[in-house]
This record gives structure tokens, C-alpha cells and sequence, in this order.
């Protein structure tokens, strides 16, 4: 099979190494062209990049040249880890010279024909970019992945409301370092600490909203979101790799604890028969022991694109509560966006 080629905007920054890292051997893609700001535009990308991860640099993309994030690349599709403040109007600009780009910044995810995806869940709000095209008068098109806290909440929360129907969700998030990019947070600010409110409660307001776009409808040519109440409260914490979450949830009908694990053990996807290379089989793990799952010893787990969930226990206040843990810049980021390239490859939207 001949493979498509990818080009990556903010190819130097966090998200952007590990799409390189995850791309390196991957059957159908392969990495064409790497795109970054004017300071490492024209070095060649192993000058340009700060690279953080233990493995070597992929030897083809080291020695590439570090383009402008413009319309040009030499690629059939972009993956964008851009800043939001960038990707807004670079996103669009290379999807209005017709690119698909699949991204992981905000700035696209709740406009009203942009596909808020994840393969597993809803797959079907693909059908949202026929509209868009049409908006954008291109054959270029932009789909999002959602925020990397976001991921690892909607996973229970698909298969809880699916058997139950969910009414209320209250989450507290420990999140890693790695999610704040490349410097990120001052270590003096870190250090034996905990910081609040991330992006002065711009985090919480996401992950408040996204799930509810994610499981909502795409009906009439517009989304329907689903009725379901969400209070977070985010905070960064001092672990390299790995979003852990603290959820409750309360359920619209009677459900006994067992019935929720089941929920949780038995998800299916409608993609599981796609057979595409990135998605784990099962999606969602389920930890007995009540100290999982643990950042450090479960952030890896498939590849990290498995989301963990921890044992499930009674709730005084809402009615079921449990943990949750993803790893941020595989599952919540890189691996999302390249899972997402695969569907939409399977469905005939690239290539
Ligand atoms: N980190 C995570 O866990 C995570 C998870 C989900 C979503 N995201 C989202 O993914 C995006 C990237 O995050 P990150 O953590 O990878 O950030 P990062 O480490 O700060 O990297 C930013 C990248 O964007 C490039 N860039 C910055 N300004 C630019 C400009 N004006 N024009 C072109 N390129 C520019 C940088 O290039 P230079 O090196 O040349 O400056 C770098 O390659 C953000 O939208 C973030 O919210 C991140």
C-alpha cells in the first residue's frame, strides 16, 4: 500500500514530537513535511526541535527542513498541534486552500460543523463535514479532537449514559505537566504544589462543555447537545505524563454497582470492526484494586491509548464515583488525532 502523506503543524512543540514518534512506523501514514513557527522555519528539524522523548529523533524526519505553517506542504493531509491562537486562522487558511487538517487545538472544536471526534464514541459527526465544505467553499475541511482532560472523562461517561442515561457529572482533574506544552509551567510555581483554575478556569469552562457536544446528536445539519449537567475543577499537578480524574456521576435510572462496572467492562465501539492500527481493543480498562489507576504505572497501558478507569464505589452525594486516568499527549492528543486520520481514511475522507 502506498502511504499517505502527513504533513505536522508545531512539529517541534510537545504534541507535535510525539505525532512524529507515533507516525514513525505506522502502516498507513507517513510523515512528508513539519511545519513550525519562523524561529525554527528553514532549520533543519533535529536543530529546530527540543526533543523530549527517550527514543532518537525518526531518522527521515531529523534531517527534513522546518517549513511555515502555509498552504504548500507537500502532503495529502495535516495533523496540527498548534498553539489555539495560532491555529484558528492557520487552520483555516490551509483547510480554505483544500487540506484536510485534523487538529488538536480549540479554536475549531464547538463551532457548529466542525466534528468534535473520537473514533469509539461518535463517529457518525463526520458526517458534519459535507456542511463545512460547503461553508469554507473547499474541498479542505477541519476535525478536532477534544481536550486532553475531556478524553478520558467522556470514555465512562458514553457507556454510562448509553445504559443508564447520565443526568449529572461532577469532576476534579489532577493534570500533568506535559499537558501545559514546551516550557510550561515555571518550575518554581510547580514545585511542592498544586496550581488551580488551569488557563484561569478556561479549562474547567472545556470540559464542562465538550463531553456534551461529543455525546450529543448530529441530526438536521446541526448538533444536538446531550442533557447532562457537568461541574470540573481542574488542576496541575507534578507528574510529567498522565491526566487522573476523580469523577461522580448520577444516573436517571436505578442502577447497582455492579451494573456500572458492567457498563464500563462491556463498552463497545461502532469501530471496532475497522481494524484501524491505532485503536485498542478494549478501549476502556477497569481496575480492581482501589489505588489504580496511578498516573506513573498506568499512563502507558496499550500503547497509551487505553483509558483506565478505577474500581466503582457508592457516592453519598451523586450516586456512583470512581477515577479515571489517560495519557495526556498520546490518548488526549497525538494518538487521538491520528485514530481520527485513520477513520476518516476508512471512510473515505483522505486519500
Ligand atoms: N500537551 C498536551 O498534552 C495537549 C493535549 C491536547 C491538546 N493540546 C493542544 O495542542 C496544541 C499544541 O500543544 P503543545 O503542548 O504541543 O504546545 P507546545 O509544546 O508549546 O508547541 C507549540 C508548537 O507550535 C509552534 N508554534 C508556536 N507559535 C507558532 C506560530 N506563530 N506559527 C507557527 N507555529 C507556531 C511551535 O513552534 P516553535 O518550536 O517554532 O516555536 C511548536 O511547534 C495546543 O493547542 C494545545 O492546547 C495539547
Amino acid at each position: 500500500m502506498k502511504k499517505l502523506r502527513v504533513g505536522i503543524l508545531g512539529a517541534t512543540g510537545t504534541v507535535g514530537q510525539r505525532m512524529i514518534q507515533l507516525l514513525e512506523r505506522h502502516p498507513w501514514f507517513e510523515v512528508s513535511a513539519v511545519a513550525a513557527s519562523d524561529n525554527s522555519a528553514g532549520k533543519n528539524y533535529a536543530q529546530a526541535s527540543r526533543w523530549m522523548l527517550e527514543m532518537p529523533i525518526p531518522e527521515p524526519v531529523a534531517s527534513m527542513t522546518v517549513q511555515p505553517c502555509q498552504p504548500g506542504l507537500d502532503c495529502d493531509f495535516v495533523l496540527s498541534g498548534l498553539p489555539s491562537s495560532v491555529a484558528e486562522d492557520t487552520e483555516l487558511q490551509l483547510a480554505k486552500a483544500g487540506m484536510p487538517v485534523v487538529s488538536n487545538a480549540s479554536s475549531h472544536r464547538m463551532k457548529p460543523d466542525v466534528p468534535l471526534l473520537i473514533p469509539e464514541i461518535n463517529p457518525d459527526h463526520l458526517d458534519a463535514v459535507e456542511l463545512q465544505k460547503k461553508r469554507i467553499g473547499s474541498r479542505g475541511f477541519i476535525v478536532t479532537n477534544p481536550n486532553c482532560s475531556t478524553i478520558g472523562l467522556v470514555f465512562p461517561m458514553a457507556a454510562l449514559d448509553r445504559k443508564f442515561k447520565l443526568e449529572a457529572v461532577h469532576v476534579v482533574t489532577m493534570q500533568a505537566l506535559s499537558g501545559a506544552g514546551y516550557p510550561g509551567v515555571a518550575s518554581l510555581d510547580i514545585i511542592d504544589n498544586v496550581l488551580p483554575a488551569i488557563d484561569l478556569g478556561g479549562e474547567d469552562h472545556k470540559i464542562e462543555t465538550e463531553p456534551l457536544k461529543i455525546l450529543g446528536r448530529w441530526r438536521n445539519n446541526q448538533f444536538a447537545n446531550a442533557p447532562i449537567r457537568i461541574s470540573a475543577m481542574t488542576h496541575r499537578v507534578n507528574v510529567r505524563d498522565g491526566h487522573l480524574e476523580a469523577i461522580s456521576v448520577q444516573l436517571a435510572t436505578k442502577a447497582t454497582r455492579e451494573d456500572v462496572e458492567g457498563a464500563i467492562r462491556d463498552f463497545t465501539s461502532p469501530i471496532d470492526e475497522l481494524g484501524l492500527p491505532s485503536a485498542p481493543r478494549p478501549v476502556m480498562l477497569l481496575e480492581s484494586h482501589i489505588q489504580r489507576p496511578q498516573p506513573r504505572l498506568d499512563r502507558d497501558r496499550s500503547q497509551g491509548m487505553a483509558v483506565v478507569v478505577g474500581p466503582v464505589s457508592p457516592c453519598a452525594v451523586l450516586d456512583y464515583k470512581f477515577r479515571v486516568l489517560s495519557h495526556n499527549t498520546i490518548r488526549g492528543a497525538a494518538g487521538a488525532a491520528i485514530l481520527n486520520a485513520e477513520l476518516m481514511y476508512r471512510k473515505g475522507l483522505i486519500g
